[in-house]
């Protein structure tokens, strides 16, 4: 009986469960969507319910195609950061607070100000933005008491399906790295930041790699998705660090740009050596005794998303592809900030908004597409700028994400990146990193960079057109200086809707 491995993905827009064998070719995945509520300004918020009904739903769907009996062991990744409260019966006491929701700026301040900046960056890899899940926790001690005083425990969105499935809380470091709570360098919780935040440590779950077999399914997991009991499950990781080993970003000077919802740089590194401002994410690697870098835009191909539903819900993305196709390099001198949902790098500010610089009457509908997919590009930029400051000098880089999947705005990506970038053989990202991390745990593989060899094969390269490349570097300076030109009046926007 052949081995299959199953990956499930728990992210912002769905649930996906993904099977594949052991040499990675995908056998099946399905998906079942889930909503997002934006309640008030600056909140963003899920029901864990809901990430339940539609991975168990998923689930059961790939089982009617590949008998459970095959499935040797299941790794789990998702959406990273969001604070999923449960009571002391394991039920969820109110909507998760995703990665994107920026209500808890000022914990976030007061807690950096407690530890001090460089003391943070050095234990935590990063600053504090409120993203992060401890700082979450204490905007619900400060604002919805009765909920806090009923938590028992704390989970990630994948570790609450996990749960699900098995009755075990355990965390990965990948994830884990993303609570604002681990020293990184050390892989484990931080004592220090837990007495910073005043949380206790009983209600955090306890840490493994992401390789590790670390629950198995029980019977409830069983009865509701048509899994095998005792099927084993690893750790896993965040849907960055494992889209980076579905992407086969697995050794040093790789590196990957991924343009979905949010856009993200990525490398890895085998030392833990974070950048001295926290002006980059440093994490635990989903391979042990690896880190990773990474930096992070809130809105990437969310920003397409925005121009297309609220500017022309009528048009099919091909012809917003073609409208962008159709005018020339620069919009007509209109540039674009994406900074719908405020910003993390390299500007960490939950108040950052969007604007469109240059408008004249010459602009229409096509300048504005265009002027989304540089300015988008020009942040993927700036990340790349951020991972080069750290001495990463990649010659290519893999590009994945809805925007990979527009060619005129790949060139773009490409030319503004000034190198080529390449796709790979699956656009599943994070679902086939899972999966492949599960296959490593149940021992098909030795390693995680031995498993990629086989399963992650570059398909097509883009080159960077020399006219691109040179337009582009002449703009690149003219986006650097929109943000800091208008932060004040972000801030006093902010205000003004509050
Ligand atoms: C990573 C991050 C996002 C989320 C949702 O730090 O915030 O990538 O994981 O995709």
């Amino acid at each position: 009986m052949s081995p299959y491995f199953i990956g499930i993905d728990v992210s912002t827009t769905a649930s996906k469960a993904l099977v594949i064998d052991e040499q990675g070719s995908v056998i099946v995945t399905r998906s079942q969507p889930h909503a997002l509520s934006t309640p008030r300004p600056l909140w963003s918020e899920q029901d864990p319910e809901d990430w339940w009904r539609a991975s168990s739903q998923a689930l059961r769907e790939v089982l009617e195609v590949v008998p459970a009996e095959q499935i040797t062991a299941i790794g789990l990744t998702g959406q990273m950061h969001g604070l999923t409260t449960l009571d002391a019966a394991g039920r969820p006491l109110r909507p998760a607070i995703l990665w994107n929701d920026q209500r808890s700026g000022p914990q976030c301040e007061a807690i950096t100000k407690k530890v001090g900046e460089k003391r943070l960056y050095q234990i935590i890899g990063s600053i504090l933005p409120p993203g992060f899940t401890a700082p979450k926790l204490v905007w619900l001690r400060e604002n919805e008491p009765e909920i806090y005083r009923q938590i028992a425990r704390v989970l990630l969105p994948k570790d609450y399906v996990r749960y699900k499935l098995s009755g075990a809380y355990v965390m990965d470091v990948a994830d884990g790295s993303g609570f604002g709570a681990m020293d990184i360098g050390k892989r484990t919780w931080s004592d220090e930041m837990l007495a910073a935040y005043d949380l206790p440590r009983a209600w955090l779950p306890d840490l493994c790699e992401s390789t590790d077999v670390c629950a198995y399914v029980n019977e409830a997991g069983a009865a509701a998705t048509g899994l095998k009991v005792g099927t084993p499950i690893v750790g896993g990781a965040g849907d960055q660090p494992a889209g980076g080993v579905g992407n086969g970003i697995v050794s040093m000077g790789q590196c990957s740009l991924t343009v979905g919802t949010s856009g993200v740089a990525y490398a890895v590194s085998d030392r833990y050596a974070p950048e001295p401002d926290g002006r980059l994410h440093t994490f635990c690697g989903p391979m042990p005794g690896t880190w990773f870098h990474m930096g992070v835009m809130l809105s990437a191909a969310g920003c397409l998303r925005w121009l297309h539903d609220e500017l022309t819900p009528e048009s099919s993305y091909d012809a917003l592809n073609q409208q962008a196709a159709s005018v020339p390099r620069g919009a007509l001198g209109l540039v674009f900030a994406p900074y719908l949902t405020g910003e993390r790098h390299p500007h960490p500010d939950p108040l950052a908004r969007g604007a469109f610089v240059g408008l004249t009457l010459r602009h229409g509908l096509p300048h504005l597409t265009r002027a989304v997919m540089e300015g988008v590009a020009f942040g993927m930029r700036d990340l790349l700028e951020l991972l080069r400051s750290l001495g990463v000098n990649p010659s290519e880089a893999v590009v994945s994400g809805g925007a990979a999947n527009s060619p005129v705005w790949r060139q773009i990506i490409t030319d503004i990146m000034g190198m080529p970038l390449y796709t790979v053989n699956t656009s599943e990202g994070g679902a086939f990193g899972a999966a492949i991390l599960a296959a490593v745990g149940a021992g098909a593989w030795p390693d995680v960079p031995s498993a990629c060899a086989h399963m992650v094969r570059k398909v097509d390269e883009l080159h960077p057109e020399p006219a691109g490349i040179q337009d582009y570097e002449r703009l690149y300076p003219t986006f650097r200086g929109v943000y800091p030109a208008l932060r004040s009046s972000f801030a006093a926007l902010s205000e003004f809707e509050a």
